[in-house]
């Protein structure tokens, strides 16, 4: 399906701006162009940073949210070729659309983090947590992530292999890296995806199903040269962990920003620092893991 002209609403060209990519000691996968990437909850807090931080190593970016100026705002802090897209990765024909939108601007995806996410509204035990609530954060958090897997991972494997740097391993064994790489996806688990987050458990659960989908995804498309990651990140300063302070019991919130071992919770950039490094070449041996992220958790 072909998204509508209204769909695709902001693209941005400032070839005068492209810098070339600069991750120290990394060769990241190249393709004719530059390599693109696409992100999803690009319109805020982590997915914000990620897309800044793919932008500076010189990727093309597709800033996707449901949130469209929040996404055209984002696309505006971007220093190479990108565009917006307004999703909803509930949906089918809308995470469709969003890759088709890639593709027909880019030609192809190289990298995708999987960012969308939200907390729900009603912080409660299981007994009194609404229904609905479980359906609506499961329905953003897992099935959006199974989605987007779906679709970036039909486009993958229709991309032709990329071998970043064939001189680095002319004398290596025939390794999955030596034959090419279609391409590399992250998704946003959590530390709540590894251990109990009480009050908050269709939350709990969605991020243990992202961990799943990710291992699964992964060994389904090892051999196709497509690498799935995971990061599970403890508290980092976005506009979710300030609803998540504010909606909690205060005894709750207080004691959450306390949690860390190292005595803080991250900034977004260190976390985008970790997806662009897991969707690098830095690590090409590396599918189905996840990445914590908890300053010592
Ligand atoms: N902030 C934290 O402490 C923290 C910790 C661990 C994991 N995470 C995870 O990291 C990811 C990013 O979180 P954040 O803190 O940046 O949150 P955020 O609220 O700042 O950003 C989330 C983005 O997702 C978008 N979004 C929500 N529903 C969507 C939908 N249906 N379709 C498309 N986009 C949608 C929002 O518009 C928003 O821009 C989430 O998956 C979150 O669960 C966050």
């Amino acid at each position: 399906m072909l998204p509508s002209r209204s769909f695709v609403f902001c693209l941005l060209s400032p070839s005068s701006k492209r810098t070339n990519i600069c991750f120290p000691g990394v060769t990241m996968a190249t393709n004719k162009g530059k390599p693109v990437a696409l992100v999803t909850g690009g319109g805020s807090g982590i997915g914000r940073a990620t897309a800044v931080r793919f932008a500076e190593l010189g990727y093309s970016c597709v800033v996707a949210d449901i949130n469209e100026p929040s996404a055209k705002e984002t696309l505006r802090m971007l220093q190479t070729p990108g565009i917006a897209v307004q999703v909803d990765v509930t949906m089918a024909t809308s995470v469709e659309a969003m890759v088709t939108a890639a593709v027909q601007h880019f030609g192809r995806i190289d990298c995708a983090f999987n960012g969308a996410g939200i907390e729900g509204t009603t912080p409660a035990r299981i007994a009194d947590t609404p229904v609905d609530e479980f359906d609506r954060v499961m329905g953003v958090n897992a099935k959006g992530v199974w989605l987007c897997l779906k679709y970036e991972i039909a486009q993958m494997l229709q991309q032709e292999p990329v071998m970043s740097d064939p001189a680095k391993w002319a004398d290596k064994p025939d390794v999955c890296r030596f034959r090419g790489v279609r391409g590399s996806i992250v998704n946003a688990s959590s530390q709540a995806g590894l251990q109990s987050f009480p009050l908050y458990s269709p939350y709990c659960a969605s991020k243990w199903a992202v961990l799943g989908l990710t291992q699964t995804a992964a060994v389904e498309y090892a051999k196709e040269g497509i690498r799935v990651n995971a990061i599970c990140p403890g508290l980092v300063a976005t506009p979710m962990h300030d609803r998540l302070k504010e909606k909690s019991p205060p005894a709750f919130s207080e004691r959450l920003d306390s949690v860390h071992p190292v005595g803080r919770i991250a900034t977004p950039e260190e976390v985008a620092q970790a997806v662009c490094w897991l969707c690098s070449d830095a690590c090409p041996f590396t599918t189905g893991e996840h990445l914590k992220i908890s300053g010592g958790l």
